[in-house]
């Protein structure tokens, strides 16, 4: 058992968090292993949005259905499918940009966003922090474009909480680790 195999075998979903901050340094590291995610034929077509701002944390969580875990992380990221950015290289080749009216983009943008998220979530756990994807971002997906600022061609696809999670929530986690792997 490496320290990796150990924290992917041990991870759960965290929905409680004490209010305490996610320090600064480490939601920059956080986002710069985010940023070297392979990306489908390097089209780096994810865009990430984050935000501390307790009001606006609030205001996602509205939208996302009143979910309370969202509305006391300490930072809220949204994965944006940016086909919005893609588009300038795509011009520039001469070409048409029409990758966002298929189902191959759509593919493509799922595909990436989660292998961002998955980056995002081990990076932070392995901080020591806990996190909660959701999906539940596209309950009002014109509200949130909205609320997030985002230009056309863009949409939000999926979002991960991350903040300190209580003792209960983190004890409630290692309790189902520890059981998952008793048989061995
Ligand atoms: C793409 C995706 C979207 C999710 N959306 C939400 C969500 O909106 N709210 C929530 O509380 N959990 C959400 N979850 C978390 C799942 O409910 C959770 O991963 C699942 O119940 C298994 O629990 P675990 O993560 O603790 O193992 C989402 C998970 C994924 C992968």
């Amino acid at each position: 058992m490496n320290q990796v195999i150990d924290q992917l075998s041990s991870r759960k979903s965290i929905r409680q968090f004490t209010g305490d901050s996610v320090k600064t340094e480490d939601l920059e590291l956080i986002i710069k292993t985010a940023q070297r995610c392979p990306t489908s034929i390097n089209g780096q077509q994810i865009s990430l949005v984050y935000t501390k701002d307790k009001e606006k944390i609030k205001q996602i969580a509205e939208l996302c259905g009143g979910q309370e875990q969202v509305a006391t992380a300490d930072v809220f990221i949204a994965i944006v499918v940016d086909f919005n950015r893609t588009i300038f290289a795509v011009e520039q080749a001469g070409e048409k940009h029409v990758i966002e009216r298929s189902a191959e983009g759509v593919l493509v943008g799922a595909v990436d966003a989660g292998i961002m998220l998955n980056a995002i979530q081990v990076s932070a756990e392995s901080l020591g922090y806990g996190t909660t994807a959701i999906g539940a971002i596209r309950n009002e997906p014109e509200a949130m474009i909205k609320l997030l600022g985002l230009p056309p061609k863009t949409f939000p696809i999926v979002g991960t909480t991350i903040g300190v999670s209580t003792k209960d929530a983190k004890d409630a986690s290692r309790y189902l680790s520890d059981k998952a792997r008793w048989p061995k």
